[in-house]
């Protein structure tokens, strides 16, 4: 018998069919020639049902949904207090992209920008296999299944990449950026062009919400205590501008991608993942956003 959740997330579609604000991300064209069309939902329970709606199947790249993964896999990697050492916690009420730092410290002020995102790859262990690899490693064990890097998408942003290598030039000369700047931005850029699915993204989703451990394979990818600290910053920074508002509304950790991907967290029960590519002004999807807000009205997701 057909499940009435998987009902419920085609009227989360059905409800959203009017919104055709925002646009496309234009700065990498790859994605410029997404089908602005498209839409998927997906929710994954902390026992690692999945329930999805729409183009569940789609592939789209992670974009900056990899950020939270990279920097819960850095706390693994390098601790805690080394990682809070190169990278603030504090919402930087700027624009993704923008070219600053902390002006008192010389540090990203936090992990969700680029600024900070790029700060975090360079991070990641690469001693036995590359940063990148070991992060589609994660993905794909987190997701069950092989997750690739789209070659187009990345070779599109690496070749119009001149903001997140200015940004980079920058971190590196206030010492927050322990690797070579062409070398960190590349890697980050593949790091975000990791193709996925709302299925995918919700599972991901779930592993936090489950506090680190995959529900599926019961594979624990993150400590309990990185996880905890991983969904705080993710509940104060992860929509950047847009994180008050978000909070007020939606109410629950949560991360954008630029392609048009957005997850939630909510703790101990389910993760959410919704698709749709065009963008609000803050970079976040415009009508993802509002699928997200009737989820948490719908099923009391706002966690305050
Ligand atoms: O670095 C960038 O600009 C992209 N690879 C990721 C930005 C992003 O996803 C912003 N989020 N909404």
């Amino acid at each position: 018998m057909r499940s009435p959740i998987l009902d419920y997330l085609d009227t989360i579609i059905e409800q959203t069919a009017h919104i055709e604000s925002g646009a496309l991300a234009d700065y990498i064209p790859e994605l410029a020639a997404a089908d602005p069309d498209r839409v998927a939902v997906a929710l994954c329970t902390v026992n690692g049902t999945v329930y999805a709606s729409g183009d569940t199947d789609h592939e789209f790249s992670i974009q900056s949904m990899s950020k939270p993964f990279a920097y819960a896999q850095a706390i693994e990697d390098r601790g805690l207090k080394t990682v809070l050492r190169h990278i603030g916690v504090e919402p930087s009420g700027e624009a993704f992209n923008e070219l600053s730092l902390d002006p008192q410290t010389g540090k990203p002020r936090n992990p969700m920008i680029n600024a900070g995102a790029i700060t975090t790859h360079a991070l990641l262990k690469d001693d036995e296999e590359s940063a990148v690899d070991r992060m589609l490693g994660l993905f794909s064990r987190l997701a069950e299944r092989p997750i690739k890097v789209d070659e187009a998408v990345a070779a599109s942003e690496l070749a119009t990449g001149d903001r997140n290598l200015g940004l980079a030039y920058l971190l590196h000369s206030s010492g927050a950026l322990r690797q070579e700047p062409r070398t960190a931005v590349t890697g980050y850029i593949r790091q975000c062009a990791a193709s996925v699915t709302v299925r995918d993204l919700a599972l991901m989703a779930a592993t936090l919400a489950n506090g680190g451990v995959q529900p599926n394979t019961g594979e624990r990818l993150f400590s309990r205590s990185g996880t905890r600290h991983l969904l705080s910053v993710m509940a104060s920074c992860g929509m950047y501008d847009a994180a008050g508002d978000w909070l007020t509304t939606v109410g629950i950790p949560a991360k954008s991608g630029v392609a048009g991907g957005i997850i939630g967290v909510l703790p101990g029960q389910i993760g959410v993942a919704v698709f749709s590519p065009r963008l609000d002004p803050h970079g976040n999807s415009a009508r993802g956003v509002e699928m997200m807000q009737l989820l948490s009205d719908d099923l009391g997701l706002h966690l305050m």
